[in-house]
């Protein structure tokens, strides 16, 4: 019998990730972005990542249509940014509080993020309530900075401590 949704959830929230805002530019649907934590690298050869996007966001109707999304790695003091981005402001509001450049397929690429990946999609399955969507990284842009953390549902910084 599979867990319940309360265990699942109790458990999954002990997994330390990063925080990221995933973007798109469609004819349709304009600029858009939303907050993603779930985000993992998949090959290097060829380069390609992938994001776990909830099927009802408005965003996944964006890279539907456009077949091209941005992952935005946020900085330490970007929390602010990700509760924007996971519905606190429009999707307008979203972008225009944000600086950012227009990247190969004109996806927002945020200027304050510690890293950009520009993709276009190769892949997409849905599972259960999710599509995972697998693209190949297009352009790739490295910036200065910490990384904004999430864990056990609060954002966090990393330590200042090493084990070596
Ligand atoms: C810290 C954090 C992490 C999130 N991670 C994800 C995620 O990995 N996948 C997802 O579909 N939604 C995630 N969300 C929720 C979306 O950001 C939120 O539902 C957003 O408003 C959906 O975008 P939309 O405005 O395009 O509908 C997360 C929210 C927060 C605050």
């Amino acid at each position: 019998m599979a867990v319940s949704i309360e265990d699942f959830k109790k458990a999954l929230q002990l997994w330390a990730s990063g925080v990221t805002v995933v973007t798109t530019n469609s004819e349709k649907f304009g600029l858009q972005g939303m907050t993603v934590t779930a985000f993992s690298s998949v090959s290097a050869t060829p380069p390609q990542i992938l994001v776990c996007l909830n099927q009802n966001a408005d965003t996944v109707n964006g890279i539907e249509e456009s077949q091209n999304f941005a992952v935005n790695i946020l900085r330490a003091d970007q929390q602010g940014v990700s509760n924007e981005f996971a519905g606190g402001a429009s999707q307008q509001q979203r972008i225009d509080n944000n600086s950012w450049t227009a990247g190969l397929s004109g996806v927002p690429l945020l200027n304050d993020s510690i890293v950009s990946l520009d993709c276009k999609v190769v892949n997409k399955v849905l599972v259960g309530t999710h599509w995972i969507v697998i693209g190949e990284i297009q352009d790739s842009v490295c910036r200065e900075g910490e990384p904004l953390m999430y864990f056990s549902g609060a954002y966090r910084a990393l330590a200042d401590q090493s084990f070596v």
